[in-house]
């Protein structure tokens, strides 16, 4: 594929721009969305994501691809996945899994092959959706299947399956076999379903299994499937898509979230409850879900949103992702909170406050920044309603405010560049308890807060201007009581002496990155 590269922006104009994040996954350059193929190889994690490297605009796509030691600092490496392939010619190398097998790495990814104008009008299909892999013995370089593709259209032919939109193959082992589940649609487009599939092998066949869920109200296609086992739970991570918005259930037309469950792998069929929410802010979709050597079951979401405005592009580049969190299922809910490794970028001596009492507007001498975490627990039921703003100045501020009846507001109508697309406030009823926690991560261009101890969580991309680096505390009726409130300012997570390595490699495959 040869692509034309107009004014392009090199690494560290990228990196150096104002709201590129500081600990925050993002590509080098260009475009990313999905999280794909998150998992823990030869001692290092890897995280891959959908990619288009020639403009900060969704392309064909390759998969990025970054490594980190440890969840908290990452590296980039060399592009792993990027369309050549007929069967792929079109959207690209689509989103998909990694698995390990005999110390190879496997990526299971979709390959997305667009009709053209002229075969759209003999076969009537715009596109067609293929599984494939690619594997790996160091984790860097990937080759592709020559039995590619794994999965075809005909081995969905005579079930009720579309076969425009069966995508984003999530793969696991389970008792010496493999599964991979994928996010499909009925031919009617009207439901979204999960197709499992089954495999002796990985590498050579599959075998269709079962439709193991399928959306009663729940979207007309459900995106990037993903499975896991927590604290004894089957746990299907899903985006569905096409949602109806009519009734003010969901929150857009697009969300993700979980079903909680049982899945028979005799049958095939995925039993479960009712839809839960990952995350309820305006900014997070498709995540991807991996175990840590130690068991964890830890998600990364992509921190932004189709079809709405994404003002870095001026910059560069466009999307990030979270931070790295841990699920937990506790009397059946779905919890997710930061994992533990993101202390490791707490580098410079913590500011700590008990017992605060105020009964005005409030900035405490340090606790501000751009790139920071805050730990609150907060005395709800004698504070009764209030407010705290962060990235604020005069001029702007992103706010997240509550009330002891449990309402829990995030207004980012004033946060800096005004953000089409998608309502600027989000209101959700949380649990009113006594004392209110709350964990906010604070980036160049997100705020992402966890309530109660991971019980909800809201995620946000902001434009805010650079100066905008205050933090107020706001009471809004009466006193407001800080039983504790701990600040750290957060290092940098992908750091700049790693720019050089990893422009060495990259400059073989894009000479501008040279300056
Ligand atoms: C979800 C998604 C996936 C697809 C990818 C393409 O955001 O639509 O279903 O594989 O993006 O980039």
């Amino acid at each position: 594929m040869s692509e034309q590269i107009e004014d392009y922006k090199t690494f560290s104009q990228v990196t150096d721009a104002r709201w590129y994040p500081r600990y925050h996954i993002a590509p080098p350059f260009g475009w990313c969305n999905d999280p794909n193929g998150m998992c823990f190889y030869k001692g290092q994690y890897h995280f891959f994501y959908q990619h288009y490297p020639y403009a900060p605009q969704w392309g064909p796509m390759h998969w990025g691809h970054v490594v980190s030691d440890d969840l908290a600092y990452w590296k980039h490496l060399p592009i792993a996945l990027k369309p050549e392939e007929p069967y792929e010619q079109g959207g690209g190398c689509f989103s998909g899994s990694a698995i390990e097998k005999d110390g190879k790495l496997y990526l299971m990814y979709t390959g997305h092959l667009s009709a053209t104008p002229e075969e759209e009008a003999a076969v009537g299909y715009a596109h067609i959706e293929f599984q494939c892999l690619a594997s790996s013995e160091d984790g860097v370089h990937f080759t592709k299947s020559e039995k590619n593709p794994v999965i075809e259209d005909v081995d969905v032919a005579d079930k009720d399956v579309s076969i425009h939109d069966i995508r984003d193959p999530k793969v696991w082992e389970h008792n010496g076999k493999y599964y991979a589940v994928l996010g499909s649609r009925t031919p009617d487009m009207t439901h979204g379903q999960i197709l499992l599939f089954e495999s002796k092998d990985l590498v050579k066949s599959w075998r269709f299994k079962a439709i193991s869920a399928r959306s009663e109200d729940l979207g007309g296609m459900w995106e990037c499937p993903n499975f896991a086992d927590i604290d004894g739970q089957d746990v299907l991570i899903l985006s569905p898509m096409d949602l109806n918005t009519e009734d003010g259930k969901f929150y857009g037309d697009k969300v993700a979230g979980v079903l909680i469950g049982k899945l028979n792998y005799r049958s095939g069929i995925f039993s479960h409850g009712d839809f839960q929410y990952l995350d309820k802010g305006f900014d997070f979709y498709a995540p991807q879900v991996m175990q840590t050597p130690d068991g964890r079951s830890v998600i990364i979401g992509w921190m932004d949103m189709w079809n709405v405005d994404m003002h870095e592009a001026k910059d560069g580049w466009a999307g990030q992702m979270t931070v790295p969190r841990e699920l937990h299922v506790k009397d059946g809910k779905i919890i997710s909170t930061p994992v533990k490794e993101l202390e490791k970028l707490r580098k410079w001596k913590p500011i700590t406050l008990k017992d605060v009492v105020i009964d005005e507007a409030t900035t405490f001498e340090g606790v501000a920044g751009e790139a920071c975490e805050l730990v609150l627990t907060i005395d709800a039921a004698e504070s009764k309603k209030f407010s705290i703003a962060v990235r604020a100045s005069d001029i702007e501020q992103t706010v997240m405010s509550y009330n002891s009846s449990g309402i829990f507001k995030f207004d980012r109508t004033n946060a800096g560049e005004v953000i089409n697309g998608i309502a600027s406030v989000r209101e959700i009823q949380i649990e009113p308890q006594d004392k209110l926690k709350l964990h906010i991560f604070i980036d160049r261009s997100s705020v992402e807060v966890f309530i109660n101890d991971g019980a909800e969580v809201l995620s946000a991309r902001i434009y805010p201007k650079r100066t905008s680096q205050k933090i107020i505390f706001i009471p809004e009726n009466g006193l407001l009581e800080i039983d504790s409130l701990e600040f750290y300012k957060l290092d940098f997570g992908i750091p700049h002496p790693h720019i050089k390595d990893t422009t060495e490699d990259l400059t073989e495959k894009f000479p501008f990155l040279k300056g």
